[in-house]
């Protein structure tokens, strides 16, 4: 059986090897996707030569016409990319769902959350397809819904839930984004964190923000607030026990902080970065805001994958960049900045293994059904979910 993915080089720093050059993924972190459910595609699409799947999705495509729109993450592997009508961040590609009512199908090369976002938004007779069902996103399920609900809870019972927005990061269930629009509160992407904060702040003294620590903290941190004024909650900790802060935290609490973190922005560090100075004194230093506060910190730029590709892109001939963010994307710039030195700081690097679960063989076998009139993997968001989750993200899209 020959499962043949096509692939272009990592960036990485010359003469230093990478993990990543490898068509097996690793998973960085035990994953506990919710109920994300992939049948099966038929063996043949494992037995296709690359240049039989391009042929084949492109007949499929041409086959359906304006009828269907491929878009894609900017994570998502070269070999997926290429067939990408729309490429952005998370936050471009949700506010390009609720924008086009055009197309029937929705193929969505990216993650769970994403495809979902997008259901929400599009209209009615829209469908989204996620190429395969697994493709989730580790961070988003560190915050189960029912954790998130317990922990409403005992702010409630501790007298303080009146006065505390909810903020999700886009990096959630559909459940979660409900349940904030239900509260008062709006969704946010590392693209807009600061403006839906500072949007929160002007209706509630105190912000629960959630799944990502590392955002809401480098935000707060942008906007002034102390770190004591930034608590963590442990969600592993027993019912009662305020997720582990005190009562006297919980009082000072401007921000509190879901105990979640994207496992690939947590394998940067300030050493890298230092590394990266000392071997390049020129060089510019961008990182993700999922990355850790001191990593932030340490570099000259930091923000949403949109923002690292279009810095990048604008970026002078010559210049040099250490990058703090996924590999497929950190290589793709390197490929299309040839005029740059663009690599990832990270030497030992690994793609988002969700992100790359959507590969071609699942995308073609995706359009070839549609094209034959059969609509799989089509991502559902129940209507009583999808109203308050859609007036979370309507929320944040008037705020942008
Ligand atoms: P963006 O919002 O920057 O696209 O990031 C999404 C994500 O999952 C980053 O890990
Ligand atoms: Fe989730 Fe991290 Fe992958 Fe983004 S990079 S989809 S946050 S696991």
């Amino acid at each position: 059986m020959t499962t043949t993915a096509v692939r272009e080089p990592m960036a990485v720093l010359p003469g230093i090897a990478c993990e990543s050059d490898s068509t097996e993924t690793v998973p960085l972190v035990e994953e506990r996707s919710f109920a994300f459910w992939q049948q099966d595609i038929p063996l043949e699409y494992w037995d296709l030569e690359t240049q039989d799947i391009i042929e084949r999705i492109r007949v499929a495509r041409q086959k359906l016409g304006e009828r269907c729109i491929i878009l894609g993450h900017h994570y998502q592997r070269a070999d997926i990319i290429q067939f990408a009508d729309f490429r952005g961040d998370s936050f471009k590609l949700a506010q390009w769902a609720a924008q086009h009512p055009e197309a029937e199908y929705i193929v969505f090369c990216g993650v769970h959350f994403m495809a979902e976002a997008a259901d929400i938004l599009s209209a009615p007779h829209q469908k989204v397809i996620l190429p395969n069902m697994a493709a989730g996103c580790s961070m988003a399920d560190m915050a189960d819904p029912d954790d998130v609900y317990a922990c409403w809870e005992e702010l409630e019972e501790a007298g303080v839930a009146q006065a505390t927005m909810p903020i999700t990061y886009m990096n959630s269930a559909a459940a979660l984004k409900a349940f904030v629009g239900e509260h008062g509160g709006a969704v946010c992407t590392s693209s807009n964190a600061p403006k839906v904060l500072e949007w929160a702040f002007a209706r509630k003294p105190r912000v629960l923000f959630f799944p990502d620590q590392h955002l809401g903290r480098n935000t707060g941190v942008k906007m002034g607030i102390a770190l004591d004024e930034m608590p963590l909650w442990n969600y592993h900790q027993p019912y009662g026990s305020l997720g582990g802060m005190t009562d006297e935290q919980l009082r000072r609490s401007r921000i509190i902080l879901w105990q979640g973190h994207c496992s690939v922005h947590q394998r940067f560090t300030v050493d890298q970065i230092r590394e990266a100075r000392e071997r390049f004194p020129e060089i510019k230093i961008i990182v993700h805001p999922e990355c850790r506060m001191e990593v932030v910190q340490a570099a000259d730029l930091n923000g949403s994958t949109e923002f690292i590709a279009r810095t990048i892109t604008e970026a002078p001939a010559g210049s040099v960049w250490g990058v703090g963010t996924e590999i497929n994307l950190v290589s793709r710039l390197a490929k299309e900045n040839p005029d740059k030195t663009v690599f990832c700081l990270d030497p030992v690097v690994c793609p988002c293994s969700t992100m790359y679960r959507v590969h071609p063989a699942y995308l073609c076998w995706a359009v070839e059904s549609l094209a034959e009139g059969r609509v799989v993997n089509q991502v559902t968001v129940p209507d009583e979910t999808k109203r308050w989750a859609k007036v979370a993200l309507d929320r944040m899209l008037e705020i942008v």
